[in-house]
């Protein structure tokens, strides 16, 4: 039996403004009992991307309301938490600060303490919220604005063992989707025309398969379905049964090179000697299910628990900055009013910086 602790959370580093309430109880069961995000896509929608200057607005304009909304949620009051969380990087700045500012105010005013959270640990973290993973277990982070390979070996020790080099695999499906003419966000899209499409009447390129590790790239297969679209096009137009034969051999293509690389990320994990193996799996193209089906093939081959964990999870939210923030706090860290916004901060100091940057700031 330990002490109940309950901590707030607050997120903007990129285009979700998200607060939320988790609490560890007597029991150390973890409860997530509130998470409000607030999304910008239709501010950003014109514009093909997220705006800087738009979204750290918005998030100026929505964060104070979202904390209101994530206590009511939680039938609690700021009083009765136990400390502030918040993601202080790697992120678009404007928006990182709105968060950071507004968390130094919220514990200025209660003199509850603040700690500040990296973004990717938040996500890194998530399986042991949902699924009670224990350390050290290999993480997939695959998003719009994320591509890694870690191991996570507890809050505060993660070890990169490979990433893009250039595009996020959802950005690669955005940018496939806008080719195409398909709804963005471009995943959902794609996935569902590449159900009814031929994955091997186009051959498309696996990036990086031929080099040793685990690092990835996406971006030379937007040019090859660019070419591949426009030898298919006639009079600026594309046929459906195109569309969909162009969408099944580019999703081929991701799963084939996240499958390869996957499969060596193991590798160099299980020499770790994990006492119960596994792999998890978050980000936006995680809901992938032919991403999630290999990936779940993988590791029951290799004798490997696999985890996803829902959606509303593994994507951008409050909840698990909130969670990361808690198990920091367990282990003493505590910031104060001299925390700073980051918009890079990788988590594995030792590795070589990622290159580039995606639609949410620099990669990390
Ligand atoms: O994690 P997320 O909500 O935000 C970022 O951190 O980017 O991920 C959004 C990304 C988008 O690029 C979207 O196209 C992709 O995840 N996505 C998918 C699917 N659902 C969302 N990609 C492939 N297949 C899907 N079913
Ligand atoms: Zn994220």
């Amino acid at each position: 039996m330990t002490q109940p602790i309950t901590l707030l959370g607050l997120e903007s580093s990129c285009d979700d403004t998200a607060a939320a309430v988790v609490r560890r109880d007597e029991t150390g069961a973890v409860q997530v009992l509130s998470n409000v995000v607030f999304g910008q896509t239709d501010l950003h929608k014109a514009f093909g991307g997220v705006v800087p200057e738009i979204a750290a607005r918005a998030h100026a304009e929505k964060i104070d309301h979202c904390v209101e909304r994530a206590l009511d949620g939680a039938s609690l009051n700021l009083a009765e938490m136990d400390a502030i969380a918040v993601t202080s990087g790697p992120g678009l700045i404007g928006g990182v600060m709105s968060g950071v500012m507004c968390a130094k105010g919220l514990s200025a005013a209660t003199g509850k303490p603040l700690l500040g959270v990296n973004h990717l640990a938040g996500h890194a973290l998530t399986p042991r919220l949902t699924d009670g993973l224990v350390y050290p277990y290999l993480m997939l982070l695959v998003s719009g604005g994320h591509c890694q390979f870690l191991i996570v070996r507890s809050a505060t020790e993660f070890s990169r063992v490979g990433g893009t080099i250039d595009d996020a695999p959802g950005e690669a499906f955005d940018k496939t989707a806008r080719l195409l003419g398909l709804a963005q966000p471009g995943g959902p899209a794609v996935q569902s025309e590449a159900e009814l499409g031929d994955p091997k009447r186009f051959k498309f390129p696996r990036p990086m398969l031929d080099r040793d590790g685990c690092d990835m790239s996406f971006s030379g297969l937007k040019t090859a379905v660019l070419r591949a679209r426009n030898d298919v096009m006639v009079d600026n137009t594309i046929k459906r049964q195109d569309v969909r034969d162009l969408c099944a051999g580019f999703q081929a293509a991701v799963v084939d090179v996240l499958a390869e690389k996957t499969k060596r990320a193991l590798t160099q994990y299980m020499l770790e000697d994990p006492s119960i193996p596994a792999l998890a799996v978050a980000g936006g193209v995680a809901a992938n299910t032919a991403v999630r089906a290999k990936l779940e093939s993988i590791s029951a081959e290799l004798g490997v628990q696999f985890t996803a964990p829902p959606l509303a999870l593994c994507t951008d939210n409050a909840a698990m900055i909130a969670y990361a923030g808690l198990e920091l706090f367990e282990a003493g860290q505590r910031d104060d009013l001299e925390l700073s916004a980051r918009p890079r901060w990788p988590l594995d100091r030792a590795s070589a910086p990622m290159l580039g940057s995606g639609k949410k700031g620099a990669k990390a």
